[in-house]
């Protein structure tokens, strides 16, 4: 046992490096529709949590909330003790410090694989482009695509557009990376290959937050699982705890109906 709250207040153990993302008392609507209802979340540095719960449960909204992609109506989302700023510049570089891997790969499609990935850092962080092109390249080895470099997006298959994805983010050198159901749009002989990348940088100590339900995966990669449901959390527990003896009828509905297939 790892001594992770079963109930919904609880809050997990410290794990090392302390908190690095912390979402408290977060509230968000869609007009009549509450999305997020009073979100406590504490990730670590370090940490790997996996978010999983039916389809509509705010996963994606949460996601999105914490890279401000979507607004918050209260509530706060700090980052390494920062409060997630409104707009403009400090915004750009709270985004890079965040990074996002999302379901469909979002490439630039006019661009090439080694643009994609040196784009961010030359705009964003004002890295030279020598040195860019020398990082990116470095990272588009550990995915496994540098010798796709040259080529364009819609000449690589779906798992390998996704790994230049996870580089591209990494290229910024972000302190957490969030990943949304990154391997639901890939066929299946691509799934491993992207979640290995993920299970190595998980393993190198990035801080992740990871929509999935690969529980393979959950179980190899992850500290904790986050169970939600009709916009809340509704559960969390070690990966292991989580998929043995779900407390919740809801997660026991919903493994029940996940595992079935
Ligand atoms: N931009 C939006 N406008 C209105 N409703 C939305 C919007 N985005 C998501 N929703 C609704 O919010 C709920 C949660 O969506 P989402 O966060 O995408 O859930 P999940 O990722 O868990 O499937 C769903 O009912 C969805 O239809
Ligand atoms: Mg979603």
């Amino acid at each position: 046992m790892c001594g992770y709250g079963r109930v919904m207040d609880a809050q997990p153990a410290a794990v090392e490096g302390g908190p690095l993302v912390v979402l408290e008392q977060v509230n968000k609507h869609f007009g009549e529709l509450h999305v997020l209802q009073d979100i406590n979340l504490t990730v670590n540095r370090g940490e790997v949590v996996i978010v999983i719960g039916p389809s509509g449960s705010g996963k994606s909204t949460l996601c999105r909330s914490i890279n401000r992609l979507e607004t918050i109506d209260d509530g706060t989302i700090t980052i390494d003790g920062e409060e997630l700023p409104a707009e403009g510049r400090p915004l750009a570089r709270l985004r890079a410090d965040v990074g996002m891997v999302f379901q469909s790969f979002n490439l630039f499609a006019h661009k090439t694989i080694l643009e994609n990935v040196t784009l961010g850092p030359i705009k964003v962080r004002g890295t030279s482009k020598a040195q860019a092109r020398s990082e990116a390249m470095t990272l588009l080895e550990r995915v496994g695509v540098a010798n796709q470099a040259d080529k364009y997006p819609a000449q690589l298959s779906g798992g390998q557009q996704q790994r230049v994805a996870i580089a591209r983010s990494l290229a910024m050198k972000p302190k957490v990376m969030l990943f949304d159901e990154p391997t639901s749009a890939l066929d299946p002989e691509m799934i491993n290959e992207v979640l290995d990348v993920m299970a190595d940088l998980a393993k190198d100590g990035m801080t992740m937050i990871v929509v999935t339900h690969e529980m393979g995966f959950a179980r190899k990669a992850a500290n904790r699982v986050v169970f939600m449901a009709d916009g809340a959390i509704v559960e969390q527990a070690t990966p292991e705890e989580f998929f043995t003896n779900p407390q919740s009828d809801r997660a026991k509905d919903f493994l029940s109906k996940i595992l079935t297939h």
